[in-house]
């Protein structure tokens, strides 16, 4: 597990003695850590340390203007580098620890790496729900900055397997807590003058939002970027991306519910389960095809938005700014 540039990669489980103070060392020492969310694998570094987060935008080949979440472990370590008003406050104690991200806006002067935010004057803030990364987060004292594990503009990583894929010679420590439950990133709110805006969907829906504050949730309506992630192209397989589709037969075909294919997101219609599965299958159906992968219809409520906003990405026109 080495390349010419001589890093070997070592995969350890979570369980495994001492593998979260191995991680806790790696990120201490200025190196990149992958590490399990609920959500996606995140390739993890010192927020406060510079020279390790660019080692990120460098490992991913991420474009440097597209900012990276800071994992927290608790509310109170979130207060040390964001203004949380009332209202993010609210929202930390309904989903937190889990998958939703606050973007605030930064204390000055608060010592994280300005690469992190790419020199916007808010940070995106998220507590995962994963107890082992939780743990590295505490042990370390400090905040992680992690974007996705996987190449820029490729499936983001469910399994430690997805990580190593990409990440195999280039990142010393993989650390494996299984397939990650969610299996679609987190749902990203900015809140402001007590306003949230939706940048994007994710297991946590705009529905559950509203029922937890009684605050409307708007839909990012500018022409400015707030967050890359709603670039075009994203989240995109080799393979071209057909949706809505009926089985023809003439495509490798991921289904919903009750349609027979070669795979199927959830053959009971459960849009949790269909988040679960969605990169597998895409990465799945990427090996098994050099043609093209057609999708059933997914709904388009609750978790459901979140899955089309991914597949929508996936099938538009590829660009190069994605993450
Ligand atoms: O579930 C997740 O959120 C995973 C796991 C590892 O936590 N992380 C993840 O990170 O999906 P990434 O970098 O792949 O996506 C983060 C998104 C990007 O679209 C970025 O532009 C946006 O968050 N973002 C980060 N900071 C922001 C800020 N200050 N304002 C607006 N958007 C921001
Ligand atoms: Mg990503």
């Amino acid at each position: 597990m080495t390349n010419g540039a001589g890093i070997i990669t070592t995969l350890i489980h979570e369980t495994e003695n001492g593998a979260i103070d191995r991680a806790v060392e790696k990120i201490f020492d200025s190196e990149l850590v992958a590490l399990p969310t609920e959500t996606v694998y995140g390739l993890a570094a010192d927020a406060l340390n510079d020279v390790a987060v660019k080692k990120i935008y460098h490992a991913k080949g991420r474009p440097s203007h597209n900012p990276l979440i800071c994992h927290v472990s608790n509310n109170a370590m979130a207060q040390r580098y964001v203004r949380v008003t009332p209202l993010a406050k609210l929202l930390m104690d309904s989903f937190w620890p889990g998958p939703l991200t606050i973007v605030l806006p930064q204390i000055p002067e608060n010592g994280i790496a300005p690469t992190v935010s790419a020199g916007l004057e808010t940070l995106a803030v998220r507590c995962p729900a994963a107890n082992t990364t939780r743990e590295i987060i505490s042990k370390l004292d400090r905040p992680i900055a992690a974007p996705s594990a996987n190449i820029s503009g490729k499936l983001s990583p469910t399994t430690a397997q997805d990580v190593l894929n990409d990440f195999d010679g280039k990142i010393p420590l993989i650390i494996d807590g299984g397939a990650t439950k969610v299996g679609i990133e987190s749902t990203i709110v900015a809140v402001h003058d007590n306003q949230i805006k939706l940048l994007r969907p994710g297991m946590v829906t705009a529905d559950d939002i509203v029922h937890a504050t009684s605050v409307p949730v708007r839909d990012y309506e500018g022409t400015q970027i707030v967050a890359p992630g709603q670039l075009q192209s994203h989240y995109a397989p080799n393979a071209a991306v057909l949706l809505n589709q009926e089985n023809t037969g003439e495509h490798f075909f991921i289904g919903f519910g009750d349609t027979t294919g070669d795979l199927n997101l959830s053959p009971n219609g459960d849009l949790a389960e269909a988040a679960h599965n969605l990169f597998q299958h895409l990465r799945s159906a990427d090996k098994h095809t050099e043609g093209s992968i057609a999708l059933a219809s997914i709904p388009n409520s609750g978790i459901g938005i979140a899955i089309n906003d991914r597949l929508k990405r996936a099938s538009a026109p590829r660009d190069e700014s994605s993450t």
